[in-house]
């Protein structure tokens, strides 16, 4: 098996708190944060505009072309807000966070040619070390040398009634059975696909967040990283 490297993975279904706490906890080891599902709703945006339909005849060719000359880029977001996410050049931030891109993300992720490309490339972010890495597959396929496991879950319940108070805070009403609706349904489709699959690895520490604050999560990823390095 390869030699594990300084790499902290943490998967999980969406709204379980992986990006703030990723990001937590990045800031306290002084590594540096990467948000892949961002990447996969950029891919999700892009192939959205170009008003392609995946499961028409010949869309392999086409998403091949537009994987070929995508042009994306991510910036750390100011605190308490998320990554920051370019197209070409724009700042498509706020675009790429909509219920309608959430669900566009989970389903170009299920392409082998979106997976493909965009493990390559969070491998390479990856190389140098020293990185918190979220996403579904960090620590099952594209970094399974990773010294630090986690997978973070909540209960679907849990984590729609996160969600509601998220979009309530940023003045959007949403009714709660939707939200719930839409988790289960996303949840399903990224648990279900065939290729990487949402799972936690064999050498993850599952943690289920739903009674938990996010400083108690984090203090207790801390610890379990301070104990497997004998600190
Ligand atoms: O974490 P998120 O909600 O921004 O992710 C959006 C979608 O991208 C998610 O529904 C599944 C997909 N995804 C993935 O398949 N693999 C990853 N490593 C990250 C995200």
């Amino acid at each position: 098996m390869a030699e594990k490297q300084n790499i902290v993975t943490i998967d999980g279904p969406s709204g379980a708190g992986k990006s703030t706490i990723s990001k937590l906890l990045a800031a306290r080891l002084h590594y540096t944060y990467l948000d892949t599902g961002a990447m996969y709703r950029v891919v999700g945006l892009q192939v959205a505009r170009a008003g392609l339909d995946l499961d028409a005849a010949g869309a392999g060719e086409k998403l091949a072309r537009l994987l070929e000359t995508i042009e994306m880029h991510l910036a750390p977001g100011a605190e308490g807000e998320e990554t920051r996410a370019f197209l070409a050049g724009e700042d498509v931030s706020e675009a790429i966070r909509s219920p309608e891109m959430a669900m566009a993300a989970s389903r170009v992720s299920a392409e082998p040619q979106v997976r493909q490309k965009l493990t390559e490339m969070q491998r390479s972010l990856a190389a140098g070390g020293a990185i918190v890495a979220e996403g579904r597959d960090m620590g099952t396929v594209v970094l399974p040398q990773a010294r630090f496991k986690f997978f973070l879950d909540a209960s679907p319940a849990e984590r729609a009634r996160r969600r509601q108070a998220q979009l309530s805070a940023n003045g959007v009403r949403v009714e709660y059975d939707e939200l719930l609706r839409q988790i289960e349904k996303r949840d399903k489709a990224d648990s279900s696909r065939s290729l990487a699959p949402l799972k936690p690895a064999a050498d993850a520490v599952v943690i289920d967040s739903s009674s938990m604050t996010i400083e108690e999560v984090v203090a207790f990823m801390l610890q379990c990283i301070d104990g497997k390095q004998g600190r």
